[in-house]
């Protein structure tokens, strides 16, 4: 098995999907490659295609201020990746043979890396991961058993600034979930 930078390496020139056509960078992913938690997001948006890293926008800042706050981290001790690896154009959603496309490198992160704890991001995240259809909102509010370990569904981050208190607020409760599930606590 090759190691998480030398398949980074390997996805930076990647033409599997139409999306490295108007792609800057690949946003692979970043964090420490043995981290116990691991969130998983939907797709770069401008600025992360621009830096080539993951969650530098907006929504980063919102999951790193949950993340430090609620669970008592920096993004330097987890590992943070996404559904897809590419902005797609005008940041539209990611289509179903995109998110296939990519699936390898978020199955060797997911493998290398070997997380306790997945909190999913949204939708996208969420249903990829859970093999479901079934909308976030009533996902979340629970983890479910994930590779011998667990997955903590919650919203994205731009579902929390579109959306406002509330959603915040949830998202708070599944990030102490995650900390919670992180220090051996039962489902
Ligand atoms: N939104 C995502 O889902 N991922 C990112 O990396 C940035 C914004």
């Amino acid at each position: 098995m090759p190691t998480l930078s030398e398949i980074a390496v390997e996805a930076s020139t990647c033409t599997r999907c139409r999306l490295a056509d108007n792609r800057t960078n690949v946003v692979f992913g970043m964090g420490n490659p043995q981290a116990d938690l691991m969130f998983v997001g939907e797709g770069p948006g401008a600025e992360e295609d621009r830096q080539g890293l993951p969650f530098v926008g907006r929504s980063g800042q919102l999951l790193d201020r949950l993340m430090r706050q609620e669970i008592g981290l920096t993004r330097e001790h987890c590992y943070v990746a996404n559904v897809i690896r590419c902005r797609p154009p005008g940041n539209r959603d990611p289509l179903p043979d995109e998110i296939e496309a990519c699936s390898p490198y978020l199955e060797a992160q997911l493998e290398l890396v070997a997380p306790r704890v997945v909190v999913t991001l949204g939708n996208f995240a969420t249903r990829r991961l859970l093999h479901t259809s079934e909308g976030i909102s009533r996902l979340r509010g629970r983890s479910y058993p994930f590779r011998g370990g667990h997955l903590v569904p919650t919203y994205h981050p731009a579902a929390a600034l579109r959306g406002g208190g509330e959603i915040v607020a949830e998202m708070r409760a599944d990030f102490v979930r995650a900390k919670r599930l992180l220090a051996g606590a039962a489902p």
